[in-house]
């Protein structure tokens, strides 16, 4: 009998999804290409073209779950006690909203735009949570109409919601957001929670807030939020935020208003490369958790109902993107480029954060490496690189190069630089792939163009 040789394992596929590298579910197969959800990379690059976001179901699905047990586990088991959101900026799409809407998250949205990609996707306006430093009046009146959450940011969305909100059969509920003067250490461009941030209010704004909120009887405040920024590795700042944000509660209370719901935002990081270290989900909502209990017992509160919006950790090592690699050039003793059909229109992370990733070759993912190179886009912009001197095996025109870790802020800050089209997007499991989005086309790109007549006859 002969045995079919074991296939060699992958690195760092962890327990937690955001410790991995690779989706849940990818491993190599008998061809010896990467494959995930079962779809082999190459056949998909092949078939649907590249650039493409392969999205794994499952890793999205168990990433939901860990947080959902992880606070039933460390929190309280009480069903209502803890209402996992989904920061959908980090992707927002039809499927991915109602996939996690599935496994029972609510939203927290940032623009009319997201707000309407949730609801056509179906997802209950009473599990919709709106944010935003800019929230026009349209907007918020489509947040009323949906029955969802306005956190509440500034004075002058105070005012506004004031007006629209009159006359509504139900109070309109929300939330506001406070700049705790939590420090963290990540890219200055994410850091939210400290003083000088644009977001919410400054802790010496409660006073007069509360003040007025007092005397609105068509909002009904239900609590407060507090973000404190992206892809943090540290605990303590998110168990120092419990602390900070019961003396906002208290606060609160002392205008005779009764916050219920603590929202203590987003920020679990993920792994980008092998030096990356991040907590599990578990740990963070462990910390967190502790962080809550013991001030609001200290406080000699009940424990409110605790909300938190996990955006990187819930898609970030779901996505792959896989490129046709192309030509390279090599500079001696400087560096080596290789030149991918893709590149900072699909995945701005790199030229905007100095963000670093790590990439496999899926036609031959165990290759070893033997090379150090630069693999840079294709657009017209020499900032344009995915990774930087990184080690790869022998690689030739044609290979599919997969960069990893590619489901968070990816696709959502896609751009058309260079006019380029927009990637298709699949989800894959169990060995189907289904379309979740369509590749743009050139008649897409000019879909919004008008050509005034008389630039038409000059032009001919
Ligand atoms: N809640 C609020 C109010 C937020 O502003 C954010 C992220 C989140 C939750 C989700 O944070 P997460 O769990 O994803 O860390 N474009 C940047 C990230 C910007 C994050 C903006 N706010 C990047 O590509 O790294």
């Amino acid at each position: 009998m002969v045995s079919t040789p074991a296939l060699p394992v992958l690195p760092t596929i962890a327990a937690s999804p955001n410790q991995s590298l690779y989706p849940i579910t990818a491993t190599i197969n008998a061809a010896g290409h990467l494959e995930v959800g079962g779809c082999d990379v190459v056949e998909l690059a092949t078939q649907y073209g590249t650039p493409l976001y392969i999205v794994d179901e499952t890793t999205i699905r168990q990433s939901c779950r860990s947080y959902r047990d992880s606070w039933s586990r460390h929190y309280s088991d009480e069903a209502d006690k803890a209402l996992v959101l989904y920061a959908s900026k980090a992707w927002n799409c039809k499927a991915i909203c109602a996939l996690v809407a599935e496994e029972g998250l609510g939203l927290d949205v940032v623009s009319g735009g997201e707000l309407y990609t949730a609801l056509e996707a179906g997802v209950p306006g009473d599990r919709i949570y709106l944010h935003g430093n800019y929230k026009s009046a349209a907007e918020l009146q489509l947040a009323i109409d949906a029955g969802a959450t306005v956190v509440l940011d500034n004075l002058h969305e105070l005012q506004m919601l004031t007006h629209l909100a009159q006359g509504q059969q139900q109070p309109v509920r929300v939330m506001v957001r406070v700049t705790p003067g939590i420090e963290c250490h990540t890219h200055e461009y994410i850091r939210t929670g400290h003083l000088d941030s644009k977001f919410g209010f400054d802790p010496n704004a409660l006073d007069d807030l509360f003040e007025r909120l007092s005397q609105v009887p068509q909002l009904a405040f239900v609590g407060l939020h507090a973000h404190i920024g992206s892809q943090i590795f540290e605990l303590q700042p998110h168990t120092d935020l419990g602390n900070a944000m019961v003396q906002f509660w208290l606060k609160a209370r002392r205008y005779g208003l009764d916050p219920t719901e603590l929202n203590v935002g987003g920020g679990l990081g993920i792994r980008y490369t092998e030096a990356d270290d991040p907590p599990s989900i578990d740990e963070w909502v462990q910390a967190v958790s502790a962080g809550i209990k013991q001030s609001f017992d200290l406080a000699g509160l009940p424990l409110p109902k605790v909300l938190c919006e996990p955006g990187r950790s819930l898609v970030g090592s779901s996505t792959i993107t896989a490129y046709t690699v192309g030509g390279s050039k090599e500079i001696p003793e400087i560096r080596t480029y290789l030149s991918v059909d893709g590149g900072m229109s699909d995945n701005p992370r790199p030229i905007t954060y100095q963000a670093a990733y790590t990439s496999a070759i899926a036609n031959r993912p165990n290759a070893d490496p033997v090379q150090t190179v630069t693999v840079a886009g294709k657009h017209c912009e020499s900032g344009d690189v995915l990774l930087k001197d990184v080690r790869l095996p022998a690689i030739a025109p044609g290979d599919i190069l997969a960069v990893l870790a590619t489901g968070a802020y990816n696709y959502s800050m896609a751009s058309n630089y260079n006019r380029i089209p927009r990637p298709a997007a699949l989800l894959v499991d169990g060995g189907r792939a289904d379309t979740i989005i369509e590749r743009e086309t050139y008649s897409d790109l000019v879909r919004q163009d008008r050509l005034p007549i008389r630039l038409t006859a000059r032009a001919r």
